[in-house]
C-alpha cells in the first residue's frame, strides 16, 4: 500500500512521540497505566506539566557541583529550582559590601537551560544571616536607621541582580512565631512590625514582574500561625502592599501525622480569596530512623495530601520538595535521630512517596 505524503508525517511524527514517551502505542491504548498520553511513571516534571504546575526541588550547591548523577536527575525530574542556601544573606554577602552571586548564578544558568523556573529563597530572615550584620547589631555598632537602611539595600541589590530571572521571591521568611505572634527577631526589634511591607515595597520596585511571596513553616491548613498569616495577609494588601502570594513550605514528620487534603485546599483557598496565588515551597516528610515500610507508606501519605491539597487549589502554581535525595538531606542535621525525608532514597531509588506523587499528578491530568 502506498501511504500518501501526509500519512506519511503522521506515523514519522507518531513513532518520534512514541519513542519520547509521550503518547500510548495502540497496544497500550486501555492501558491502565497511562494517563492521557503521559506514562504514570513519566518524570514530575511531564505529569506536573499537564497539569500547569511547576515541580520543583531545593538545590544544594555542592552537591550541584560535584555529583553528575544528582545534577542529571534534577534536569530530568523538575521544572523549577530553588537554591537551598547559596541566595541566602549570610551567603551572598559574608563581607560587608562586597556581593558573591557565583554560586547562585551557577545554579540560575543551569536552571535558564534546562528550561526550568526559578524560586528566590530568600530575602528577610532571622537566620543565616551575616556575621558583620547580626554582631554589628548585638554591639549597637549598626544603629537601628542604619539597619533599615541596610536592609533596603540588600533587598534591592539582591532582587536587581536577578530580575527577570526569577518567577517567585520568598520576600519574608518565617515572619510568625509557633505562638501566632510576629516573630521576636532583630528585624522586628529594630524596625518594628512596618518592615514586612517595607520588605514587600522595596523588592517590588527592584522587580516589578517577579511574584513576591510570605513563607512558614506549619501553615499548611488551618491552625492559630496560618489564621495570623490571613490577617497579616488581609493588613498588607490593605495598605496596597504588593504581596502576590502565601507559600506553606510543607515540612512534616510521620510522627506528628498530617491534615488532611480538604484541610490543605480549604487553607490555601481562604488565601486565594484575598487575590494571592499559593505554593507548597519546602515539602519533605521526615521520620524516626531507623524507616521502615510503615514509615514509609505514612510518608507517601504526607507528600499526598500536600499535592493534593495544592492541585484542589485554584492558584497553587508551584509545589517544591526541600531536596529530592536522601543522600543530601538537612534534616539529620537538625533533627537529631531523624532523617529519610526524601523523594528518592540515598541510591536514587524512588520511595513510595514518589509513586504516590506520580500518581496522584496522573489522576490530575486525567480527562
Ligand atoms: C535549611 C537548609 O536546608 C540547610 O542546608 C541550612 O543549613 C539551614 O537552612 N526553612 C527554610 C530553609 O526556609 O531555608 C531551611 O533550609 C529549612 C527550613
Amino acid at each position: 500500500m502506498r501511504l500518501s505524503t501526509a500519512a506519511a508525517v503522521v506515523l514519522l511524527a507518531g513513532s518520534t512521540l512514541l519513542s519520547a514517551g509521550l503518547v500510548a502505542s495502540s497496544a497500550d491504548d486501555t492501558s491502565a497505566d497511562r494517563r492521557g498520553g503521559v506514562a504514570i511513571d513519566s518524570p514530575l516534571r511531564d505529569l506536573a506539566k499537564r497539569v500547569d504546575l511547576k515541580i520543583g526541588t531545593a538545590v544544594d550547591h555542592d552537591a550541584f557541583t560535584n555529583d553528575t548523577t544528582y545534577r542529571e536527575r534534577i534536569a530530568t525530574e523538575f521544572s523549577s529550582i530553588t537554591a537551598e542556601n547559596v541566595m541566602k544573606w549570610g551567603l551572598v554577602e559574608p563581607v560587608r559590601g562586597q556581593l558573591d552571586f557565583t554560586a547562585a548564578d551557577e545554579l540560575v544558568a543551569a536552571a535558564r537551560r534546562n528550561n526550568q523556573g526559578i524560586r528566590g529563597h530568600t530575602l528577610v530572615w532571622h537566620n543565616q544571616l551575616p556575621m558583620w550584620l547580626t554582631d554589628g547589631v548585638a554591639s549597637g555598632a549598626i544603629t537601628p536607621a542604619e539597619l533599615r537602611t541596610i536592609l533596603r539595600q540588600h533587598i534591592i541589590d539582591e532582587v536587581s541582580h536577578f530580575r527577570g530571572k526569577l518567577y517567585q521571591w520568598d520576600v519574608v521568611n518565617e515572619v510568625i512565631d509557633d505562638n501566632a505572634n510576629l516573630r521576636d527577631t532583630i528585624w522586628l526589634q529594630n524596625l518594628g512590625p512596618g518592615y514586612i511591607a517595607d520588605a514587600f515595597r522595596w523588592a517590588h520596585q527592584a522587580d516589578p514582574h517577579v511574584k513576591l511571596y510570605l513563607n512558614d513553616y506549619n501553615v499548611e491548613a488551618g491552625n492559630p500561625k496560618s489564621d495570623a498569616y490571613f490577617r497579616l495577609a488581609q493588613d498588607l494588601l490593605k495598605q496596597g502592599v504588593p504581596v502576590d502570594g502565601f507559600g506553606a513550605q510543607g515540612h512534616l514528620g510521620v510522627q506528628f501525622g498530617f491534615n488532611t487534603a480538604a484541610q490543605v485546599a480549604a487553607n490555601l483557598k481562604r488565601f486565594e480569596n484575598l487575590g494571592l496565588e499559593t505554593s507548597l515551597t519546602e515539602v519533605d516528610v521526615r521520620m524516626v530512623m531507623p524507616s521502615d515500610t510503615v514509615k514509609l507508606q505514612a510518608q507517601a501519605q504526607g507528600y499526598s495530601v500536600l499535592m493534593q491539597g495544592c492541585l484542589l487549589a485554584r492558584r497553587c502554581t508551584s509545589f517544591t520538595v526541600w531536596g529530592y535525595t536522601d543522600k543530601y538531606s538537612w534534616v539529620p542535621g537538625f533533627f537529631t535521630g531523624q532523617g529519610a525525608a526524601n523523594l528518592l532514597d540515598e541510591n536514587f531509588a524512588s520511595k513510595p512517596g514518589y509513586q504516590e506523587l506520580q500518581a496522584v499528578l496522573a489522576l490530575a491530568g486525567r480527562r
